[in-house]
């Protein structure tokens, strides 16, 4: 089994999680690190809406905080015909902290597309431009 297929399946079991009352819109994300672990999230809304979280910031963030550092893929699963690529802010913050990583997307049955970060975000800003 390949490292996108053992990501996309932890992918579908987060997606499980996802507390989605609101838009009943169920998203699993899953993150691979440079050391073989594998850290998941599901999308949790809220009644603000604004405050929702999507799956992949919830890895993110999970990862993050439990000190991980480097990253070499995601996968991210919804249960939909196209792909659902990671939102505007997702890619924001995926290139700050995992840089040009390919991001797998699938659906329940398939694998629908790899991308790679660089091509979802570009022209990013980052941190380089702070310091320049
Ligand atoms: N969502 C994600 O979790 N990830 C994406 O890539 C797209 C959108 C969530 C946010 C919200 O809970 C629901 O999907 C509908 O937008």
């Amino acid at each position: 089994m390949t490292d996108s297929d053992r990501l996309v399946e932890a992918a579908r079991r987060a997606r499980e999680f996802a507390v989605a009352p609101y838009s009943h819109f169920k998203v699993g994300a899953a993150l691979l690190t440079a050391n073989g672990a594998i850290v998941t999230g599901c999308n949790v809304e809220n009644a603000s809406y604004g405050l929702t979280v999507c799956a992949e910031r919830v890895a993110l963030l999970k990862a993050l905080s439990d000190g991980l550092r480097e990253f070499v893929m995601i996968a991210v699963v919804a249960d939909t015909a196209s792909p659902t690529p990671p939102c505007g802010p997702c890619r924001q913050l995926l290139w700050e902290y995992c840089g040009d990583i390919p991001v797998v997307l699938a659906n329940l049955s398939t694998i629908a597309g790899h991308h790679q970060m660089r091509d979802l975000l570009p022209h990013p800003f980052d941190g380089r431009l702070l310091s320049s």
